[in-house]
């Protein structure tokens, strides 16, 4: 099966062409920095061809939620270093995810500060979980023009030090609502500089990042998460054919390693405006990088998405965090563990290290 072959994603020879997708699972300290239980959890799942990690906040500004982890104290470049070598010992590549959350955050949980966005325009509807439990969200402060600007700056720091901490490289979380996303779209950004106002301006914040990524730690290091149609985040488009078709052409520009699509998950609806498409069939051929295909694969629609040629490798989320031999799992077509979703974010080693492994 193809899903069981090798295959080579930038300079990296993957071992198969399954990859653990990035989960957060809130168990860092309160300083972000993760410790022993993220190392085994990491290491336990050292099967997949690589492993992004959860997200990992770029900067004290980019923060959201607590117990998530940073990579901009030396305090967690350590921590992390422990993780990178543990989970290279056990044979597999690991690329940190890096993220800044913007207006899907809560003062509680940053000292007070309000968060920021491209534009003073909070979140309808939902909740954000806080320290202090679920709370609405707030109206978050839009950036300057020059902080935009330091943020990009901060991607590129953060990713030196992702590879100080011993990463095989990083991938920009350009999905699911967050910072990057939030300047693609028109209901999150109504600025009136270069970095709103138009398709080209919308999508400058993370071509920027990226180039900003590639020029850091070069482009066979870096990746990028993009989700065309996932609303979560209260995040709309006028227009995400013509707004992703712009950004992945400009992407193409660039030389980094890979790009995962993820497909809007069946949890969301499709939007009323947007078109009824298979975003892997439609905007997958066009992205030159290596494709990993995302959201809600199974052994037998990941098999089926490699045979077409729509992606070189396929990502895994729920069911790696479940099953910490998944490759094994599917090679003998042996039962799955189900995913308890009540220990997902947060907590200790229950519903994190203790799923079980097949019996040898
Ligand atoms: C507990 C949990 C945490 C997640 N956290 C992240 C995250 O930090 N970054 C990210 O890009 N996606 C995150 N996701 C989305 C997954 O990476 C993946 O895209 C999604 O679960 C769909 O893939 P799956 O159907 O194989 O699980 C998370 C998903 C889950 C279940």
């Amino acid at each position: 099966m193809r899903l069981f072959n090798e295959v080579k994603i930038g300079n990296h020879t993957l071992k198969n062409s399954m990859v653990m997708s990035a989960m957060t699972r809130s168990r860092a300290n309160i300083q972000g920095v993760v410790g022993d239980l993220t190392e085994l959890y990491y290491t336990q799942r050292a099967s997949a061809g690589m492993i992004l990690t959860e997200a990992i906040n770029i900067s004290e500004q980019a923060l959201g939620s607590p117990f998530t982890p940073g990579i901009f104290t030396q305090e967690q470049i350590d921590a992390w270093k422990k993780v990178t070598n543990a989970v290279h010992a056990n044979g597999s590549l690991i690329y940190a995810q890096l993220w800044h959350t913007g207006r899907v955050a809560h003062s509680i949980d940053r000292n007070g500060i309000l968060p920021v966005a491209p534009s003073a325009i909070a979140i309808q509807g939902g909740k954000h979980f806080t320290a202090q439990g679920p709370q609405d969200y707030e109206i978050p402060r839009a950036l300057t023009t020059e902080e935009v600007k330091e943020i990009i700056q901060d991607y590129g720091q953060a990713a030196l030090n992702a590879i100080e901490a011993g990463f095989d490289g990083v991938q920009l979380h350009g999905a699911n609502g967050y910072l990057p996303h939030q300047f693609l779209a028109e209901n999150a950004n109504q600025r009136t500089d270069e970095y709103g106002g138009s398709i080209e301006n919308n999508s400058r914040f993370m071509l920027e990042v990226m180039h900003t990524l590639i020029q850091a730690i070069g482009g066979e290091r870096v990746g990028i998460k993009l989700s065309p149609f996932q609303p979560y985040g209260g995040i709309v488009l006028d227009n995400p054919v013509a707004t992703f078709t712009y950004l992945i052409e400009e992407l193409n520009k660039m030389d980094f390693a890979f790009a995962e699509l993820m497909k809007r998950s069946p949890a969301f609806p499709l939007l009323p405006s947007y078109p009824d498409i298979d975003e892997l069939e439609f905007f997958g051929p066009k992205i030159k990088a290596a494709v990993i295909a995302n959201s809600s694969f199974t052994k037998e629609s990941g098999e089926a998405a490699l045979e077409k040629g729509l992606a070189k490798a396929i990502s895994y989320g729920v069911l790696f965090l479940a099953n910490p031999d998944l490759p094994k799992r599917f090679e003998l077509d042996a039962p799955l563990n189900q995913a308890d979703r009540m220990t997902m974010f947060g907590g200790g080693e229950q519903g994190y290290t203790d799923y079980p492994f097949l019996a040898q």
